[in-house]
């Protein structure tokens, strides 16, 4: 479904991705870990064509997708949930929810998936006509994944969604994830929470200063020298 390879990303003169390759096969959970500063981001807003002095390739289902603008990546089926959540604080819950449907193929199917979307996350559909800046930090990560599904992704790429959420929310949002990859959306999940990412994956890369330093099943990162060191602290 992705494949990244050779990738180099830049912020003007300084280099925050070097060489990565990766892959997420069709209908695979893969994570991403690794310490604070190691380009984790950095490959997110990549793949998904909001951050482009890259060098290197990115395909999405066989399509090229380096130097598309974000817009057009979406047209690809990739959407992301961004560090931070992000949504529409003035607006309502179910007008950001239509922000998420803006690409054509989405639209055409938008009461199914608004429907989805509101299955997923009961919450947010006793909550549709509140306005977003007043959810809890919680409800706003489940509408920020719920704004990134309305655009009917086959490719769903998560940054940190537990960042700041308690224990009990974010078991909440990792079902929901798994919940998603099993109706066959492939996920890429940036995480800190590095057992519960794990355990809903079947692969992870561990990236490092920019390089993918690791990778593999999950239980070969959790026994990994340089996961434990780095990233768990142990
Ligand atoms: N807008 C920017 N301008 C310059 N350098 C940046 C910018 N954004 C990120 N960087 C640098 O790129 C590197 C990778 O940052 P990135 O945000 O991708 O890391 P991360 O793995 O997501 O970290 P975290 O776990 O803290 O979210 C860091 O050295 C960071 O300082
Ligand atoms: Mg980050």
């Amino acid at each position: 479904m992705l494949e990244v390879r050779n990738l180099d990303a830049f912020y003007g003169a300084a280099q925050a991705l070097w060489d990565v390759t990766l892959d997420v096969g069709a209908g695979e959970t893969v994570s991403l870990i690794g310490p604070n500063g190691a380009g984790k981001s950095t490959l997110v807003m990549s793949v998904g064509g909001v951050h482009s002095s890259v060098r290197g390739r990115i395909t999405v289902g066989g399509a090229e997708v380096v130097g598309l603008p974000a817009h057009r990546v979406c047209d690809h089926g990739v959407a992301i949930v961004p560090e931070g959540r992000r949504v529409f604080g003035h607006m309502s819950v179910h007008d950001n929810l239509c922000l998420g449907a803006y690409r054509r193929a989405a639209r055409a199917r938008y009461r199914a998936t608004l429907d989805e979307v509101f299955g997923l996350f009961p919450r947010l559909a006793a909550r549709s006509a509140q306005l977003a800046g007043s959810l809890s930090g919680g409800e706003q990560q489940m509408l920020a994944i719920g704004r990134a599904l309305m655009a009917a992704p086959r490719l769903l790429l998560l940054d940190e969604p537990s960042l700041g959420l308690a224990p009990v929310v974010t078991d909440e949002v990792f079902e929901a994830i798994a919940t998603i990859n099993q109706a066959g959306v492939s996920v890429l999940l940036v995480e800190q929470d590095i057992d519960r990412a794990l355990d809903i994956s079947s692969r992870a890369y561990l990236l490092a200063e920019g390089r993918v330093i690791a990778g593999g099943p999950p239980e070969t990162l959790r026994d990994n020298e340089d996961v434990r060191r780095d990233v768990l602290g142990i």
